[in-house]
């Protein structure tokens, strides 16, 4: 069924159970790759918000869980270069693997911006869990993306947390827009 948030219109595109067993595959993965260290698994916020959740039921080894928040897009469809930060976690990761989890890679901006930021404080290791992944937009290659989701086209999407002007984030499904 179509939706409309504000000026556009989306179609479901993944819908919630799927969803939720992709994100149970991918932690029974993180259970046994971060068996041996307690991870501090760092959720970059708002669009990651519902997989943060979601994942985090899934783990079943001792880890912390830290919150980052970024932005790039200010309400429009295209990613922008410039981003916001606010990135004090208030967690020590030095000497720590770090796991980022992010809602969706897009151009890879936000993402390689954030890992240089993280890297200054020197963790034992960092890598990312994205649920979603435009290969098609991706500008360069992030070596550290070790887990994602779904693969989608170079299509815009809303829903499970992810937003069109803020609005969207409620949505149980992810829906792409139509053209
Ligand atoms: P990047 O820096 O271009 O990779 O963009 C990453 C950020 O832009 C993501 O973390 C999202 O917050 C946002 N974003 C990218 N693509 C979409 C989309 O299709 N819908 C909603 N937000 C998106
Ligand atoms: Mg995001």
């Amino acid at each position: 069924m179509k939706i409309k948030i504000a000026d556009l219109e989306f179609e479901p595109l993944i819908n919630e159970d799927l969803i939720i067993e992709r994100t149970k595959a991918i932690g029974q993965q993180l259970n046994a790759d971060y068996l041996q260290s307690i991870p501090v698994f760092v959720g970059v916020l708002n669009g990651s918000f519902l997989f943060i959740a979601d994942l985090i039921k899934q783990i079943n080894i001792p880890c912390e869980i830290a919150f980052t928040k970024l932005a790039s897009y200010y309400g429009g469809t295209t990613s922008k270069l410039k981003i916001r930060d606010d990135i004090d976690l208030m967690v020590d990761i030095k000497g720590r693997d770090v796991l980022i989890i992010e809602d969706i890679v897009d151009t890879g901006n936000t993402l390689h911006y954030l890992i240089d930021k993280l890297k200054q404080r020197e963790p034992a290791s960092i890598k990312v869990c994205s649920l979603l992944l435009k290969p098609e937009a991706l500008q360069s290659p992030i070596e550290e993306l070790k887990y994602v989701g779904f693969e989608i086209k170079n299509e815009f999407v809303v829903g499970y947390g992810l937003d069109y002007q803020e609005m969207g984030r409620n949505l149980r499904d992810i829906y792409k827009k139509v053209e």
